[in-house]
């Protein structure tokens, strides 16, 4: 269960404060598909990227299992997202110079998996994901969507409990948008999966729909 107690998040630039998170309060029950939907600058990033204890809270607690991720020291915080949390971007993140078989490995190498386990793993993962025909392509060798689903293989091969995707088809056309979605889902069962996205028929597909406005949530259904 992800447990968000009365999160706030502020940035200030220059003399403007902005409340990218201005007192969130959620439950998200384990294994739960949970779409967050709201304007542009809402703050679904940020509620994101604090549930993927890649941002600080300025007060507020993100419980994972119990867990009030954000006290944890920083490589127990490392240790803890490398072991729960997977990651996906809109725009890809992957490493330019690695091929897709070298970014996917590198979870593991964070866990210090032998090279042979490794490779077996993120192999396996390529091959799920269609792509055991482009182990040794590099990013720019390969299309959008080919490069989303090295990311999918990336942020699933450690078997997280959790899934974040940040607008994971924002990049694509609609249909490899939709060959993907339909890509995570299927790799995503046992998962909870929280899906940041301006797509309002993808939003609505989840059975939990957030509305963000403002750094609030403004809706909850579900
Ligand atoms: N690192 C940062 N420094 C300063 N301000 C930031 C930072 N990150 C986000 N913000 C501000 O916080 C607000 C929320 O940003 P956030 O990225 O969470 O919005 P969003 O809902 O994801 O928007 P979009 O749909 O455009 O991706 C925005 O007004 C943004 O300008
Ligand atoms: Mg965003």
């Amino acid at each position: 269960m992800i447990k968000i107690e009365n999160v706030i998040k502020n940035y200030k630039v220059g003399e403007t404060q902005v409340h990218a998170c201005n007192g969130v309060r959620l439950e998200i029950p384990d294994g739960a598909f949970v779409s967050v939907s709201g304007r542009s600058g809402s703050g679904k990033t940020t509620l994101l990227n604090l549930i993927a204890g890649k941002e600080k809270p300025d007060s507020g607690k993100v419980l994972i299992d119990g867990v009030d991720i954000h006290k944890l020291p920083d490589k127990q915080l490392s240790k803890f997202r490398n072991e729960n949390i997977g990651f996906v971007f809109q725009s890809f993140l992957l490493e330019p110079s690695m091929t897709a078989l070298e970014n996917v490995e590198l979870p593991l190498i964070i866990r210090k998996y032998s090279k042979e386990k490794r490779r077996e793993i993120a192999k396996d993962m390529l091959e799920k994901v269609g792509l055991g025909e482009r182990l040794y392509h590099k990013p720019g060798q390969l299309s959008g969507g080919e490069r989303q689903r090295v990311s999918i293989a990336r942020a699933l091969c450690t078997n997280p409990k959790i899934l974040v995707a940040d607008e994971p088809t924002g990049n694509l056309d609609a249909k490899t948008g939709e060959d993907i979605m339909a890509l995570i889902r299927s790799l995503t069962k046992d998962c909870t999966f929280v899906l940041v996205t301006h797509d309002e028929e993808l939003a609505r597909s989840a059975p939990i729909r957030i509305v963000m406005r403002d750094g609030k949530i403004i809706s909850k259904n579900g």
